[in-house]
């Protein structure tokens, strides 16, 4: 499974990619808005740290300006993917870009069935959110799971990012569901390399090396 980093902090972003295991990076209007500089200006420094898929999201709502938006946005550099809301005109602006070959992240995706037009619409990622959908109380993986059967049954290239991860239970989840990418805010991925026992076993080693050699 690929990770991704979900956010538009630089610093967050030179951490990930210094570690050599963040593979691409998902923004959408919040993150950008935290940061403060506008999208294209956070976008380009986004794309100087990390080399892999950048996703940038449209904030204009109707076809022929998602559309527009999306070309625009293309322009900051070739890794930029095009992020559009699952609303019917999204879903229309995903068949328009991909038909100029413009390679899309469709998101806010609840239901397996929405994740059925993204695919048919030529989508190249497909966002469904997990946290968002346990906050209402309800099981965000088993949507994974559903899109995982879903997309092999009929053999669809768009592929699968868990989003909205906010636990390490979560994205050892979407590995095993099959999601092809999790993305993740900085401190998930953090939390990932954690294990009490690791620290503990690597105490005792220096404990043990410094006891027979000194601290040398
Ligand atoms: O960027 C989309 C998604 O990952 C947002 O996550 O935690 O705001 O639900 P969250």
């Amino acid at each position: 499974m690929k990770i991704f980093l979900d956010t538009a902090n630089l610093d967050e972003l030179r951490k990930g990619a210094a570690w050599g295991i963040v593979d691409g990076v998902t923004t959408n209007p919040s993150l950008i808005a935290k940061e403060g500089k506008p999208i294209e200006e956070q976008v380009r420094a986004i794309c100087d740290i990390v080399d892999g898929d950048i996703s940038a999201e449209v904030v204009a709502t109707e076809f022929k300006q998602m559309v527009e938006e999306g070309r625009k946005l293309t322009k900051i550099h070739k890794n930029i993917i095009v992020k559009l809301p699952l609303i019917r005109d999204g879903v229309q602006a995903c068949k328009a870009l991909e038909s100029e070959g413009i390679r899309t992240n469709v998101t806010l995706c609840f239901q397996a069935g929405q994740a059925l037009l993204a695919a048919k619409a030529g989508a190249y990622i497909i966002s469904p959110f997990v946290g968002r959908i346990d906050d209402m109380g309800e099981d965000g993986m088993e949507l994974i799971e559903q899109l995982v059967q879903i997309y092999s049954n009929y053999n669809f290239k768009t592929q699968i990012l868990a989003a909205s991860l906010r636990t390490t239970n979560h994205v050892i989840q979407s590995a095993l569901a099959g999601a092809h990418i999790g993305t993740m805010p900085f401190k998930t991925l953090d939390a990932l390399f954690n294990h009490p026992l690791t620290d503990k076993g690597l105490e005792q080693f220096l404990k043990d090396h410094a006891k027979a050699f000194g601290n040398k």
